[in-house]
This record gives structure tokens, C-alpha cells and sequence, in this order.
């Protein structure tokens, strides 16, 4: 590669190591990267800009209206799910799940969700090891999704292998899965999404007080009062579960990873962990689990000073911005006592702003105040660790963490 060749964070050391890369890409500004024919924005100013200008940059970015009739085009924004949608649909779902997801909503649930976490030490503090993503923090964000819907405890491994190879298959656009497993795959989420609409009718006949019923016993005002169809259904719960699964999880092991990394941390959160928030709200800025998502233009538009035309894909880098020296103080130090950590762009900004923030927070806050609790002496195992992360572009995450401890 040439000194000005446009950086490209689609390569495999671009996974491992992106921040070098990050810097690069800011320095150059938004451009077009040819060989993947997306236009990178990398910049704070520009990525808030981008997220802040729903009516400009679509969320439906593999919606290609032409040759569908107005019918089928109208059909087609109906996807139910709020990642993959724009206003005014967008607007409609999310005034139906947001009140949920509140703060407030989220109150009586805080000690189901503490008593899921101490359920999960108890499992493995026996053991003086544990690798924290499989015996903690996916069944953690699994376990989670199951209370908030009301599933009944006997269907947690059966949703759990689900989720598994939902994840699994992610890896498929990178061409990580071969042809035979992706056919499992397909098989896996087919009968996931079934057991999904089964359990909606089930609630339809039967509404009990919880989330799954309210999204489909309520009507849509936005809509004419008329309730979801099964397509929006379908997008509403897979996108819940997925958007709340391996980001949580990543959450909780990268941070604990920069507690081991820094140990004058740790401690510090030890002693106090009223610091805990504000640590949670700093690991997310450094290590964001979401690294990048994408857009697509509506209309010829500019974006910090460059031409980006009508039909382009933009990928807009949170991670990057979340590290931009033109709007933080020492972008790269990790410093939990950081004023306005929580202002990061971890979760997005504007319309799309992660509707799940009040319960990652939760769940990151308890997570870490249990952890820290219960396991004295938390350190690396020796020799189990390779600190990869998972073959990913958008999600960072490692694909184990092994760790030795002693019960407090
Ligand atoms: C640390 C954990 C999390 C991170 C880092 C994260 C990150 C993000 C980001 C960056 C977005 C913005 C997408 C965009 O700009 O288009 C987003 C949206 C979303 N997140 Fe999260 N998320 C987390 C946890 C959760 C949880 C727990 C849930 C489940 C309730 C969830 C569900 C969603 C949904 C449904 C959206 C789409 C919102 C919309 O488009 O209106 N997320 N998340």
C-alpha cells in the first residue's frame, strides 16, 4: 500500500488492531473507499452529522425502491425492525417498544436482573476459572431477553443455542461459515423464528403484563390503530434479541479486560464502586462493541466538506469518532473519571440512538458490582488466553477471556 492510499478498516489486521487505522482515516477526512464502494466517515462532527440527518441518510440500506410499485414499496418499509427502518415507520415502532425500555420502564426489573447475574456467579464461582463470554456474559444478555418477554425458564436452552447460531451466521457475510453449516444455520433460525411467532399467537390468546404481549396486543396509532403484522413481528423481536446479545456481551468482557489491563483501576473501582457508571460509560468509549454500521444517501449530500452523491453507502465509524482528538481529551488514555464519558457515540446519536442503552447500562453496572463483589483476585488464566477478537468488522469483541480467581 502506497503513503496516501485511502485506508481501508475492511482487512483482517484492521479486527485486531484498529485504532492506528482509525487515526488514518480521520486524518483523510470522509472518502471514497473504491474497493468496497462505501464512503468511510470517520470524523465526531461528521458521524453525529450523518446520525443526526435521518432525513438524508436512510437506515434501509438495502432497500432499492425502483421497479417496486408503490404497494410493494410501501410493504418493503414495513420491516418492523427499528435498525432497519426510517421514519415514519421507525418513529411508530419505536413509540411502541421505547416506553418499555425506558428508565422507568426498566425499574421493576432491576432485581430480576441482579438475581440473573448472582445466579450466573453461583454457577462457576466454585470452579476458581471461568471464560467470562460463555459462562457469563451471553447467557447474561440471553437470560435477560427471556425475562423481559416472559419465556418460560425451560425454553432458556433451546433460545440459547438459537442465539448461538444467529451469531454464528453473522459470520457468513464474511465468509466464515461453509456452505454445509450455513444450511444448519438457515434450518436454526427458520425454526427460531417459528418458535418467535408461536409464541406471539400464544400471547395474542393468552395476553399476560409482558413486553411480547404489548407489542402484539397494541394497536398503532401511527398506523391507524391497526398492530403489527407478522413480518414487523418478526423484525421487532430478532432485532431486540440481537441488538442486546453480543454487544452486551462484549461490553462486559472488554471492560473487564481494561480492569486487568489497568490494575490501579481495578482497584480503584473496588474500593469505591459508585465509580462503577462512569467506568461502564469509558470502556464502551474505548473498546465500542458496535464499531461501525452503515447508511445510505437519499439525496446528493455534503458531509464534512465532501460530495457524497444520491445512492452511496456510507459506513460511519462510532468507535472512531469515540477516539476523535478534535472532541476528546487524550482520546486513547482510558480514565474512568472522565467528565461526560456517557456522552460517547457507543450508541449512536439521533432517531436510531440505542433504544437498549438504559439496560446495557443496568446490565453493565450490576454486572461489574457482582463480579467485583464475589471474585477476589480476578487475573488472566495463564496460558489460555490468545486475546483474539471474533472475525468481525462491525462487532469487536474477544472470542474468549479466560480468567483464574479466588471467591471473596
Ligand atoms: C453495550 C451494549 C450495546 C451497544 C454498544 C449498542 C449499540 C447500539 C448502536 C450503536 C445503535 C445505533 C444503531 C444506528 O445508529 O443505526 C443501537 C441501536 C439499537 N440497539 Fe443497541 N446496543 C447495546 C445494547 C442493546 C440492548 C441491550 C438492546 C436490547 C434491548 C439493544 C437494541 C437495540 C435496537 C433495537 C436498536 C435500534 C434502535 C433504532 O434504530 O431506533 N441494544 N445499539
Amino acid at each position: 500500500m502506497t503513503a496516501d492510499a485511502a485506508p481501508n478498516p475492511y482487512t483482517a489486521e484492521a479486527i485486531e488492531c484498529p485504532y492506528p487505522l482509525h487515526e488514518r482515516m480521520r486524518e483523510r477526512g470522509v472518502y471514497h473507499l473504491e474497493e468496497n464502494d462505501v464512503w468511510i466517515v470517520s470524523r465526531w462532527e461528521d458521524v453525529q452529522f450523518v446520525l443526526k440527518r435521518a432525513d438524508l441518510f436512510s437506515n434501509l440500506v438495502g432497500l432499492d425502491p425502483h421497479g417496486l410499485s408503490p404497494e410493494e414499496a410501501a410493504r418493503a418499509r414495513e420491516t418492523g425492525a427499528l435498525p432497519a427502518s426510517d421514519p415514519p415507520e421507525h418513529t411508530h415502532y419505536r413509540r411502541l417498544a421505547g416506553p418499555w425500555l425506558s428508565l422507568r420502564g426498566l425499574e421493576p426489573f432491576e432485581p430480576r436482573v441482579r438475581a440473573i447475574i448472582d445466579g450466573l456467579i453461583d454457577r462457576f464461582i466454585d470452579d476458581g476459572e471461568v471464560e467470562l463470554g460463555r459462562r457469563f456474559s451471553t447467557p447474561l444478555t440471553v437470560l435477560v431477553f427471556v425475562e423481559l418477554m416472559g419465556i418460560g425458564d425451560e425454553d432458556v436452552p433451546r433460545v440459547t443455542a438459537w442465539v448461538d447460531d444467529t451469531i454464528e451466521s453473522m459470520g457468513a457475510a464474511f465468509g466464515l461459515v461453509g456452505r454445509e453449516r450455513l444450511a444448519e444455520l438457515q434450518a436454526s433460525g427458520e425454526e427460531f423464528r417459528r418458535y418467535l411467532l408461536a409464541l406471539a399467537e400464544e400471547r395474542r390468546r393468552h395476553p399476560r403484563g409482558d413486553l411480547l404481549t404489548h407489542l402484539v396486543t397494541a394497536p398503532l396509532p401511527g398506523f391507524g390503530g391497526r398492530r403489527l403484522h407478522e413480518q414487523e413481528l418478526q423484525g421487532m423481536l430478532v432485532t431486540l434479541l440481537m441488538g442486546g446479545t453480543e454487544t452486551t456481551l462484549n461490553m462486559v468482557d472488554s471492560g473487564m479486560w481494561l480492569l486487568l489491563e489497568h490494575p490501579e483501576r481495578l482497584a480503584e473501582l473496588r474500593a469505591d464502586p459508585s465509580l462503577i457508571p462512569n467506568f461502564v460509560e469509558e470502556a464502551l468509549r474505548v473498546e465500542s462493541p458496535v464499531q461501525q454500521l452503515q447508511r445510505r444517501a437519499l439525496a446528493d449530500a455534503e458531509v464534512g466538506g465532501v460530495k457524497v452523491p444520491a445512492g452511496a453507502r456510507l459506513s460511519v465509524f462510532y468507535a472512531a469518532a469515540n477516539r476523535d482528538p478534535a472532541h476528546w481529551d487524550d482520546p486513547d488514555a482510558f480514565d474512568i473519571h472522565r467528565a461526560g464519558a456517557k456522552r460517547h457515540a457507543a450508541f449512536g446519536a439521533g432517531v436510531h440512538y440505542c433504544i437498549g442503552a438504559p439496560l446495557a447500562r443496568m446490565e453493565g453496572r450490576i454486572a461489574f458490582e457482582r463480579l467485583l463483589a464475589r471474585l477476589a483476585n480476578i487475573r488472566y488464566s495463564p496460558g489460555r488466553n490468545d486475546f483474539r477478537h471474533g472475525p468481525n468488522h462491525v462487532i469487536r469483541g474477544f472470542r474468549e477471556l479466560w480468567l483464574r480467581f479466588e471467591k471473596a
